[in-house]
Parts: C-alpha cells; sequence; structure tokens
C-alpha cells in the first residue's frame, strides 16, 4: 500500500510503502536509522541488521543524503518522536542516487543557504515555515467567504500608482508605459462597489533600496476592501481577520510550531479586540522611552515601531497619522485637518507593521484636490474619481502583508526564510 508521512497513523502495525527522499542518516554496525522527508512529513526508518536480508542492511548503511527512495516498512508507534510514529524498515528501493549534496548536517552560512534556496526548501525549518504560511493562506481564504466577502483578482500590470511614485518597477506596454503593481486598491475599490466585501491575494512589487530584514522587493498581500464601512468598522474586521490566522495556525500547525521551537504562549492569547493608541500617543510613549529624535510629523522606524510593540502583548493599532506621510486616498479626520482616518498595525516581539488601512475619501472635489497635490497624471485616474462620481459611499480597506505575517507567528527572523524564492535588493537567483 502506497502511503504518505501525513497518512500512517492510519496503518499502525501494518505493512506500507513510502516514496521518501533520505534527510540525514545515523548508523552502527547493527542498525541504521534513516530520516526520511516525503514532503507531507518526517519520519524516522529503522533498519535491523538481523531483521533484513543482507543487502537491505548494506544499501541503509550506503544512501547518500537526498537520494530518493522506496521504502518498505511497518508503522510502530514511538513516543519519542514529533509525529509519534517510526518505521520498521523492510526493504528499500533506490529511485536516484544523490551525490555530494551541498547542504549538509552542518551549519552553513546565509548567502551560501540563499544560493541553495531551491534545494534549502527540503530542510525541516523550512519545510515548516512554508507549511504555517500555507495554513494562512488557508485560513484566510475561509475567513474571507465565511465572512461573505468575494474574492477579486486585480491586476499586476498597471497605469497608477497607490502607494507613491517613488518605489515603482518600470516597464513598456507596447508603446505605453507600465508599472507593476505596488498594491491593488485602487481596483479594489472599484470592486466593492460592484461587490460591496471584496478581498484580493496577490503578489506586488517595490523597486524600494531597502535591505532589512522586514523588506523584500516582490511580496504578497492580502487586500479587502469594503462599502460602507467606516474606519471603526474596518478595524473590527482587520482584529478579527489576524485572531483568526493566528489561531488557525495554533490549531493546525503544532508540529511546524515546536519544529520551530516557537513559543506559542506568546499567540495564544492574540484575540480580538487589539489594543489602540493614536499617533500623538505614540509620540508622547516614545519620548517617554528615551527616542529624542522623533517629532510630530515624522514617520516611524523599526527601532520606534518595536518600541511601541513593546509596551503590548497583542498586536497594536496605531491610528491617525499626520495627513504628510500618508497617501493621498486617505479620508481625512472629521474633527482636525493635520490626520487622517488610517491605522498601521504593528506585530509584537519586533516583528513591525503587518497592516496598512484606511477610511478612503468619498467626496469627488476633495479626493480631487488630493491627487493634484499629489501631482497625479488625471488621465491615468479618471476611472478611479468616477467611482466618486456614481454613487460613492464611505468605504475602507487594508493591506496585510503576508511574509511579515508569517514571519511573526512561525517566530523567524528575517523575512527572507518565509517566501519559497525572495527577491531582495541584490538577489534575483535562484
Ligand atoms: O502599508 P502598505 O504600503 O499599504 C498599502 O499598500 C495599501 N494600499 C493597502 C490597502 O489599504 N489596501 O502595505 C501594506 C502591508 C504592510 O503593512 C506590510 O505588511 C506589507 O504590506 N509590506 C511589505 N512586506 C514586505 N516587503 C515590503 N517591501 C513591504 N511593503 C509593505
Ligand atoms: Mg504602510
Amino acid at each position: 500500500m502506497k502511503v504518505t508521512i501525513r497518512e500512517v497513523a492510519n496503518y499502525l502495525d501494518q505493512e506500507i510503502t513510502i516514496g521518501a527522499w533520505l534527510a540525514n542518516k545515523r548508523s552502527s554496525g547493527k542498525i541504521a536509522f534513516l530520516q526520511l522527508r516525503d514532503g507531507t512529513g518526517f519520519i524516522q526508518g529503522v533498519v535491523v541488521k538481523n531483521e533484513v536480508p543482507e543487502e537491505v542492511f548494506a544499501k541503509a548503511k550506503s544512501i547518500t543524503q537526498e537520494s530518493s527512495l522506496y521504502v518498505t516498512a511497518t508503522v510502530r508507534k514511538d513516543e519519542r518522536s514529533p509525529l509519534g510514529y517510526e518505521l520498521a524498515v523492510k526493504d528499500i528501493e533506490i529511485i536516484h542516487e544523490a551525490t555530494d549534496y551541498p547542504i549538509t548536517p552542518k551549519e552553513h552560512g546565509t548567502e551560501f543557504l540563499m544560493d541553495h534556496r531551491h534545494l534549502w526548501l527540503r530542510s525541516r525549518k523550512q519545510h515548516a515555515i512554508m507549511k504555517i504560511r500555507n495554513e494562512i493562506i488557508r485560513a484566510t481564504y475561509e475567513f474571507f467567504n465565511k465572512e461573505g466577502f468575494v474574492k477579486v483578482d486585480p491586476p499586476i500590470l498597471t497605469g497608477s500608482a497607490p502607494e507613491g511614485t517613488t518605489e515603482l518597477f518600470h516597464t513598456k506596454y507596447f508603446d505605453e508605459d507600465a508599472y507593476l503593481s505596488q498594491s491593488g486598491q485602487l481596483y479594489m475599490e472599484a470592486a466593492a462597489m460592484a461587490l460591496g466585501k471584496v478581498f484580493s491575494f496577490g503578489p506586488t512589487f517595490r523597486a524600494e533600496k531597502s535591505k532589512t530584514r522586514k523588506h523584500l522587493i516582490e511580496f504578497w498581500m492580502i487586500e479587502p476592501e469594503m462599502a460602507f464601512y467606516t474606519q471603526e468598522d474596518n478595524l473590527r474586521v482587520q482584529e478579527e481577520y489576524v485572531s483568526f490566522i493566528v489561531q488557525s495556525v495554533l490549531e493546525n500547525c503544532q508540529l511546524e510550531l515546536n519544529t520551530l521551537e516557537r513559543d506559542t504562549s506568546k499567540l495564544e492569547n492574540i484575540k480580538a479586540p487589539f489594543p489602540r493608541i493614536s499617533y500623538d500617543d505614540a509620540i508622547k510613549l516614545l519620548h517617554e522611552k528615551g527616542f529624542d529624535d522623533i517629532e510630530w510629523g515624522d514617520d516611524f522606524g523599526a527601532p520606534h515601531e518595536t518600541a511601541i510593540a513593546e509596551s503590548f502583548d497583542k498586536p497594536v493599532f496605531i491610528m491617525n497619522y499626520p495627513v504628510g506621510i500618508k497617501p493621498f486616498y486617505m479620508q481625512p479626520h472629521p474633527d482636525r485637518d493635520d490626520v487622517v482616518l488610517c491605522a498601521d498595525l504593528i506585530a509584537p516581539e519586533g516583528y513591525g507593521e503587518i497592516i496598512g488601512g484606511s477610511e478612503r475619501i468619498h467626496d469627488p472635489e476633495l479626493l480631487k484636490q488630493r491627487m493634484e497635490e499629489h501631482k497625479l497624471p488625471a488621465e491615468n485616474y479618471k476611472w478611479y474619481l468616477d467611482l466618486r462620481k456614481y454613487g460613492s459611499v464611505p468605504h475602507s480597506g487594508f493591506g496585510l502583508g503576508l511574509e511579515r505575517t508569517v514571519a511573526w507567528i512561525s517566530g523567524v527572523d528575517h523575512i527572507r526564510e518565509t517566501i519559497p524564492f525572495p527577491r531582495l535588493l541584490n538577489r534575483l537567483y535562484p
């Protein structure tokens, strides 16, 4: 019976065959321990010299790391292993023998591992991170489907720049200029006017010359947009959504969180509601904490975000930023013209901003004025103004950066490990 490692629990004491790769191996004169992986999981295969034909034991002793195999074995309970099971190996068929696999169990430098990302993905830690990433994506679809949102796919090739014009990837679109999408938001606003509550999930691009542990050049964003929602309604969706994905990972990725040695006590209380602090109070808090350099009107850097987050044990919303440091489309505060109705959600433990969101301007005249102030070419945004011309309504939305969220929930230090093939300032290979 051909089964996967994920399914072995259903075959206790039965003989099965798995297709697998040899992740690692230990052996002595009488016994060999094979660490096997098949993509669905990792399991130990035990080969006892006295219990198998001579050539099977000889094979077990000589197989090289990352060779591909069919292993026939009996499933046994093993309380000490993370999976709870191991394989008593009966037979081994070598499909392909790998020679000199470059990633050995010894420590390797980061650049070496990044150059071998196509192979590094096979390792236990990277496997766990990719499974958690997958669970977050799965839970995202579950959450928005259960809340009545419709998935809409905005274009990647665009003629407009929602988040400012400095970080755009330029390309030719036949005879026209085009840009790779830095956010699908403007299109999602059009979709919300057609479908009410919508969300997108897709790649976005920022030609940002930042080399930090939080910045990718290509990253994936989830962008919900809701017609008739105020910023207050918007914050509620965000805290419910983030709570839902954290609790889903806790429920469905225990093994992976253990592999990563994630302190899950820090995730267990991530439940709505989340604390909120105004930008004004965040500045005061930073002054109390000794950050004398920051002034009202400045944007926060990573050390500021970390310092603010340290005062809370859940993600924290920083609300109502100065109009000057936010994009053109944000709705002004009803009582103040110096701040806008927006919030960034800052993750705990130094993982920084995971969400940016706001209420959008729905007054056509104000929007036009803001677009002129930001020197946006009117002809490219005519369609966006149309949304305010024909039945304009208050509406709000946000964007959650998938990779920063994976980094936080997995507890990994650097964003480069949260996406299969990271695009970084100086990396396009592999
Ligand atoms: O704050 P940002 O720029 O917001 C927007 O793009 C809005 N248009 C979203 C919306 O309202 N629909 O980006 C949103 C999130 C950030 O909070 C962060 O998590 C992530 O996207 N992000 C990045 N992640 C990795 N690398 C980068 N260079 C990122 N830039 C933003
Ligand atoms: Mg932002």
